[in-house]
């Protein structure tokens, strides 16, 4: 592993922030990537997955928090049968296959989304990749799994207002703030940057809320072909960003 790039964390010279401590990314373009090529839409996951596996390595690298992955939306059941297993089996198989990478390298596995979808087996070995991995501390890796912004928001507005109807809370005291509390993400640092790859320029029902002060980057790359350099030049334009509203 190379030597984390901001030693201090996250400081930069003047004392502002250069290094983001929670990048989300919307991992788009496998298909395309695979198309491409002449190869069916698995290889492009395949393919995919691997750039996964990068970045979070780089994440670890330059010292930030938290990576958040759009893994699988709650749009991507639209998907054949076909590609919806694929895609599902790619998970199972990178699960066994990068637990031992994320205990090596003190990552802590955090799922967003309503992932009970994805069938008992699966949730089973999901949940004790989360046990697991839950005392980790160098980066959190949170996997967005059968995720939707709205219906995040929408749940957390249901857990309120049943508050309410039970008089624990004044209507008119409900704020932001109890709205963060019953996000999925809660208890994790804002979002500074949420980077889209292969040309999209959407958030796509994605950290809807949590986004409202991100600097956004739409990049053209493919998500299977985002590498180190990818990262770390997407970090770089975020700190040249900050940089140029140094006040803040
Ligand atoms: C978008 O590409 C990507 C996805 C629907 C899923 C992302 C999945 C992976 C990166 C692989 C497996 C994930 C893990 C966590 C191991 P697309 O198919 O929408 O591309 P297209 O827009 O070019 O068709």
């Amino acid at each position: 592993m190379r030597p984390t790039a901001a030693p201090e964390g996250a400081k930069g010279l003047g004392g502002g922030r250069t290094v983001p401590r929670h990048v989300a990314i919307i991992m788009d373009g496998n298909g395309r990537w695979a198309k491409q090529r002449g190869l069916p839409r698995v290889a492009g996951h395949r393919a995919g997955a691997e750039a996964v596996r990068r970045a979070l390595q780089a994440a670890a690298d330059h010292g930030v928090e938290v990576l958040t992955l759009y893994a699988f939306s709650s749009e991507n059941w639209r998907r054949s049968a076909e590609e919806i297993s694929d895609l599902t089996s790619l998970m199972r198989f990178y699960l066994e296959r990068e637990l031992r990478t994320l205990e090596k390298e003190s990552i802590r596995l955090k799922l967003i989304g309503d992932y009970s979808a994805f069938g008992p087996e699966l949730v089973d070995r999901l949940e004790k990749a989360v046990e697991r991995t839950a005392k980790n501390s160098r980066l959190t890796l949170v996997v967005a799994l059968n995720y939707g912004s709205r219906a995040e928001i929408a749940a957390a507005a249901r857990k309120l207002a049943a508050k309410v109807a039970a008089g624990d809370l004044g209507a008119s005291e409900l704020d932001e703030t109890h709205i963060e509390q019953e996000l999925q993400t809660h208890g994790l640092p804002e979002l500074d940057l949420l980077i889209r790859s292969s040309g999209e320029v959407r958030l796509s029902n994605f950290l809807l809320w949590q986004a409202a002060y991100a600097e956004l980057l739409f990049l053209d790359t493919l998500w299977p072909d985002f590498d180190e350099k990818a990262f770390a030049d997407a970090l770089d334009r975020f700190a040249s960003r900050q940089r140029r509203f140094g006040g803040r």
